[in-house]
């Protein structure tokens, strides 16, 4: 493959960043959020190219992209030349001639956006199948700081299908790098090797910590069916178990939720939840990173 001349920067995983890097991206969100920002004063394409299911995430970045005055294109795999068997290099080689600047990419294959790392427009990791999703993990962070103002010493339980979460995986190394501890909650099959951090039980989990993050079993990437008959009662947040966390203590999910599984469907909506908030802060956090991203500072 030919690189270019040029290449800009991109956020494709959540090790590339910096503790005052994150830092940096809530003080832009901040500013997004109280609406003390310019939309761009110049022509500038961004283009979400969405070859795995989305809502939150591909809905998320064109409200983004267009409260920043983007110009916003989106292709998907069903009607685009990857039915030809295009690649998702030469793909986004097309974007770079034809004048995109920022690309949003999901796709399933784990790491397959750094062949393409030094091609002339800005790569954002919307979700690599099990890989990462550094977007999420930002906004999931942002509503934990919102909440907190601070990640030293707070205790975070991440629970659920580690095995074939991006989301953990990016959220875990993060959380640990600001000086949170985490805990996980899983069955015992779906452990992941890389996610070394203390394991604990549900019941645990609620006495313990000051956040409750659950994360959604991925039925798409099992092999076999996993029954949900027992998870909520094992492994899940029952009213019973929210009733004994903290009083100050959040509860977060990345959705879509499988209301009734990983979670009571009643809790889903409760004081404590931050599932719809999490879903507002991606807008904030989306728009963040695309403007550091065109301002090179990430
Ligand atoms: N949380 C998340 O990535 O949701 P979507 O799959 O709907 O984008």
């Amino acid at each position: 493959m030919m690189t270019s001349v040029l290449s800009r920067p991109h956020l494709l995983s959540m090790k590339q960043l910096e503790a005052e890097q994150i830092f940096h991206l809530f003080d832009l969100a901040d500013q997004m959020k109280n609406n003390l920002y310019l939309p761009m004063s110049r022509q500038t394409f961004a283009a979400n190219v969405f070859l795995e299911p989305s809502t939150r995430t591909k809905m998320s970045f064109q409200v983004a992209e267009r409260k920043l005055g983007l110009e916003t294109m989106n292709l998907d795999g069903e009607s685009s030349s990857f039915t030809k068997g295009e690649s998702l290099y030469d793909t986004l080689k097309t974007l770079e001639a034809i004048g995109v600047e920022v690309a949003v990419v999901r796709q399933s294959e784990i790491g397959l956006l750094d062949e393409c790392k030094d091609l002339n427009l800005s790569l954002i990791n919307a979700g690599d199948g099990c890989g990462e999703h550094p977007t999420q993990s930002l906004l999931d962070l942002y509503t934990i700081y919102e909440h907190f103002h601070s990640f030293h010493g707070l205790k975070v339980a991440i629970a659920g299908d580690l095995k074939h979460s991006r989301v953990a995986r990016s959220n875990a190394h993060a959380l640990e790098k600001l000086g949170a501890h985490v805990s996980f909650v899983t069955p015992p099959d779906w452990q992941d090797p890389s996610l070394t951090d203390e394991y604990v039980t549900m019941d645990e989990a609620v006495e313990q910590c000051d956040v409750i993050m659950l994360l959604r079993i991925q039925h798409e990437r099992h092999l076999h069916s996993t029954s949900q008959m027992d998870y909520l009662e094992n492994y899940g947040l029952t009213k019973e178990r929210e009733a004994r966390m903290h009083p100050n203590a959040i509860i977060l999910h990345p959705a879509p939720v499988n209301r009734g599984v990983e979670i009571d469907s009643d809790l889903v909506e409760s004081p404590k939840s931050r599932i719809f908030r999490q879903m507002t802060n991606g807008v904030t956090i989306r728009m963040a990173i695309i403007e550091a991203l065109l301002k090179g500072e990430l």
